[in-house]
């Protein structure tokens, strides 16, 4: 059974953070007790709050970011969370790579929620600046992961 989730991307400023926000709020809504995390593979944004325009469209959507700190993911999050979401292929694999043998956690990719043929990252607005479109992305996987835990 899952009871915790980490989500990771790269910065843990934009995608990570959104979906753990996201998540939080639908868990909520279900009446679900989740235990829910996120981290980056990099260490550049370690203890900073997520990015301001991301804080920015999780709050038009109504979600509060600001509490959030950056952190980097390491080795016991492998043993203290039973699943571990990547937001897109190379945060997989980095975390493949770190991932050790006698991990309790499972990896996966938060897209393998989605039904949506081709959609196999979550794109980084880092760089596309699309926010709002990657919160709705989350948004929509958020649903599907909460569908499967019951
Ligand atoms: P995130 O986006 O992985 O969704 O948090 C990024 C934020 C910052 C950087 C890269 C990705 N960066 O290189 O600073």
């Amino acid at each position: 059974m899952i009871q915790s989730i980490l989500f990771v991307c790269l910065g843990n400023i934009c995608r990570s953070p959104s979906a753990e926000a996201v998540l939080r709020a639908k868990a909520r809504d279900r009446g679900l007790d989740l235990t829910l995390d996120s981290a980056g593979t990099g260490d550049w944004h370690v203890g900073e709050p997520p990015y301001g325009p991301m804080q920015k469209a999780g709050a038009a959507r109504g979600y509060d970011l600001s509490g959030l700190r950056a952190r980097q993911v390491s080795v016991e999050d492998f043993y203290r969370f039973d699943l571990i979401l990547a937001m897109d292929p190379s945060n997989y694999a980095n975390l493949e790579a770190l991932r050790p043998s006698d991990a309790t956690a499972r990896l996966e990719m938060l897209t393998d929620y989605l039904d949506e043929p081709g959609v196999g990252e979550v794109p980084d607005p880092y760089y596309t600046r699309d926010f709002d479109g990657t919160l709705a992305l989350v948004e929509r996987a958020a649903e599907r992961v909460l569908d499967r835990l019951g």
